[in-house]
């Protein structure tokens, strides 16, 4: 155990008349004009008790009692400057800080202070202890340490790895510092305490969108190994150039795990881009499918090398004028599968009747854990659309609620965390953000929706969470908003249920790579600012290198 914290911290401020037990005015001292910031978290050492009070610092405020607007020097200021430097010479500038306060240091939850503090009362800099500080030992099994609170190095923030089984949510603009944050989380993730000096690996699936996780699988690939992971693999579509490149696979996917009528419908909803499809397009293509898989074709091979067979049944059923199916709904449905069957499977190669992504994968991963990253940039999946990468992750969606149902029937306990880069894509809200598809919002939020024990923990990361699915993002317990546009503000403070108003008025202006850390895993019981911490691996993707591309697009050229 480290020393107490009367002799480790310096004095900051003393505390002024007129404290409750939520809010105190101190003024600070000389040290504390130095450090103290406006979010940082403060201690208050109560009088006459062992005890502190954690508080965050609101406002600071710097006072004169010789410049106050229209005292008796006024006319002075105004006429002689000698006269104001002689005054700046007699004043005594003095900062007071308007304190809010959040709870009694020691007991995690920090519970709320019996009486206010006393005028007098020491401001004191926080101990980096986490016992003495939240009750939480430092060894604690299933903590992970997050980042440093802000204005102390070297105080992380106790996350509960338990928790994360009800959904975490990534949030800030763009360059605000979300992936490289996320990037850091999952280091911490691979490498979870379990006593003893043990460490664990949380199986993951990254739903890559820009690449911002490749440097895990290229330390992985030339060192052997990354924290407790057993593997690292990448998943580029089949015809990405970099498909045989070493613990990389083509992901390939089946429709198989689908019911005809799902099939229908993310071939109908393929089409029209998901926004209007037509109920009776729909179960017309499901009576065909239906139809087919009855005389034993599997879905897939309905519509890889079988197509055909589809094609003839659709036409039989949509002759004569009686028939079943209306010759323009036939019209439809055969447009519908063109596309899909050229594009999904011809072009892109997605589809296949021996998919590689599939339920024993998911059986390895969760057994021995480890990392699969679905690469989605431009070099993993090179000109593939977003409608397909929408199918690929309703397939894993799916994929993984039907394992996991299965496990679940049959006793096996398994955890995975599906990460999901840019969630409003795959999750949207369509009353806003009518991009299409919502195949894949479905079964997200089935994931969403099934509890805690179910073993699937979601993380999304958005830019912009008024995008992402509402139901979805309703089961997100968990937050991590980086720096915000001012008009999503009340949005994100809706959505993680309040925020305290000092903090929410940060959101705007918070530094990249600070972000507000609030809900079920943070193991303090109130939302704090966090610097998140230095990444292990770097994060290469992130950058961009506008001046160095230009020097080399003009070197060679000026004068010579
Ligand atoms: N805490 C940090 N420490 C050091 N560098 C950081 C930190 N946070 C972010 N960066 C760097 O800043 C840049 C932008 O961060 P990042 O890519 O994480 O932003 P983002 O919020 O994911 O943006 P986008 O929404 O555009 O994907 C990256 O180069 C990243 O490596
Ligand atoms: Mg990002």
């Amino acid at each position: 155990m480290r020393e107490k914290s009367e002799t480790t911290s310096r004095v900051l401020g003393v505390v002024l008349s007129g404290a409750t037990t939520k809010q105190a005015i101190a003024q600070l001292t000389e040290h504390g004009e130095k450090i103290v910031n406006e979010g940082m978290l403060v201690g208050i050492q109560l009088w006459g008790s062992e005890r502190l009070a954690i508080a965050r610092v609101e406002k600071l405020r710097i006072e004169s009692d010789i410049f106050k607007p229209g005292d008796a020097w006024s006319e002075l200021r105004r006429e002689s400057l000698d006269a104001l430097t002689m005054l700046e010479s007699v004043s005594s500038p003095y900062v007071t800080a308007v304190l809010n306060i959040i709870g009694l240091a020691g007991e995690p939850g920090l519970p709320p202070l019996p009486r206010p503090p006393k005028p007098g009362d020491k401001v004191v800099e926080l101990p980096r202890d986490p016992s003495l500080l939240f009750g939480i030992d430092e060894n604690r099994p299933g903590v992970i340490w997050y980042g440093d609170i802000y204005g102390y190095q070297g105080l992380p923030v106790p996350l509960d790895v338990e928790n994360i089984t009800m959904h975490v949510g990534v949030f800030g603009e763009t360059g605000s510092g979300k992936s490289y944050g996320v990037g850091y989380l999952l280091e911490l993730l691979s490498q979870i305490p379990l006593g003893n000096g043990k460490t664990a690996a949380l199986p993951m699936i990254v739903i890559d969108a820009n690449g911002d996780y490749l440097d895990y699988h290229h330390v992985f690939v030339t060192r052997g190994s990354l924290g407790a992971l057993h593997k690292v693999i990448r998943f580029v579509t089949p015809r990405s150039r970099l498909r045989s490149t070493p613990f990389t696979r083509e992901i390939k996917i089946s429709l198989d795990f689908f019911t005809p009528r799902e099939a229908a419908e993310i071939i109908m909803m393929y089409k029209t881009g998901g926004l209007d499809i037509n109920e009776m397009q729909v179960s017309a293509l499901d009576r065909v499918i239906s139809e087919l898989t009855e005389e034993g074709y599997t879905i897939t091979e309905l519509l890889t090398n079988e197509i055909n067979l589809v094609y003839e049944r659709l036409e039989e059923l949509s002759r004569g004028r009686d028939a079943p199916i209306h010759h323009q709904t036939a019209r439809a449905i055969r447009s519908a599968l063109d596309k899909f069957y050229r594009e999904v499977y011809k072009q892109h190669g997605i589809l296949s009747t021996e998919p590689t992504f599939t339920g024993e994968l998911i059986d390895d991963i969760t057994r021995n854990p480890s990392m699969l990253i679905v690469d989605f940039s431009a070099d993993g999946a090179p000109g593939v659309p977003l409608q397909v990468k929408q199918l690929i992750v309703a397939y894993i969606a799916r994929l993984l609620y039907e394992k996991f149902t299965r496990y679940k029937v049959d006793g096996d306990e398994r955890y995975l965390l599906l990460i999901i880069e840019e969630a409003q894509n795959y999750a949207p809200n369509l009353r806003n953000y009518p991009i299409g598809m919502s195949i894949a919002r479905d079964y997200l939020a089935l994931i969403a929706t099934q509890g805690r024990k179910f073993g699937i923990s979601l993380l999304l990361v958005s830019q912009r969470p008024a995008f992402v699915d509402p139901v979805v993002l309703s089961m997100t317990n968990t937050w991590i908003i980086h720096r915000v546009a001012p008009d999503d503000v009340h949005y994100i403070a809706r959505a993680v249920g309040g925020l305290p108003e000092d903090l929410e008025k940060r959101l705007t202006s918070l530094p990249r790579g600070v972000a507000v850390i609030a809900g079920q895993m943070n193991m303090i019981g109130h939302p704090v600012l966090v610097r998140v911490g230095k990444r292990k691996v770097s994060h290469r993707m992130g950058m961009t290198r506008v001046v160095e591309t230009l020097r080399r697009l003009y070197s060679g050229r000026n004068g010579d």
